[in-house]
């Protein structure tokens, strides 16, 4: 039996500006591997492209803050509302939600998306594959 490893190496994907506050590309690496790269204050993170539920393509799917619900002390609703501080992908296959700074859906343990290194030098975006 043979057995490959191969070295982790950081591969340049991108111009720094290619992905914007709140924004999102979407690269292949070496023709085996889609990550998607997003920014949110002020940070990259990379994911793959793979949803944890049944592999859909999670990192294109639409972009929205998370929705919470506002209770009364009742706990009576007191209607839904955007949370601006986060950012969440919706896989666009059946909708798993994934939160872009961990990768993680907020509702199903241990639901969560494969993370890449990335970094921002000199302009440029490298993911470490
Ligand atoms: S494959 Fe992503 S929600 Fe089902």
């Amino acid at each position: 039996m043979t057995t490959t490893t191969s070295t982790p190496r950081a591969v340049d994907v991108a111009a720094a500006g290619d992905v914007p506050e709140r924004g999102r590309l979407v690269v292949e690496i070496d023709g085996t591997t889609t990550v998607g790269i997003f920014r949110f204050g002020g940070r990259l993170y990379a994911w793959e492209n793979r949803c944890a539920h049944q592999g859909g393509p999670a990192c294109q799917g639409r972009i929205i803050s998370r929705v919470r619900e506002r209770l009364d002390e009742g706990k009576r609703s007191l209607g839904l509302r955007f949370d601006e501080d986060t950012m969440h992908v919706v896989c666009p296959w059946h909708g798993y939600e994934y939160d872009v700074t961990t990768g993680r859906h907020p509702g199903v343990p241990g639901a969560s998306l494969r993370s890449f290194p990335v970094v921002e030098e000199e302009g440029r975006i490298r993911v470490t594959v």
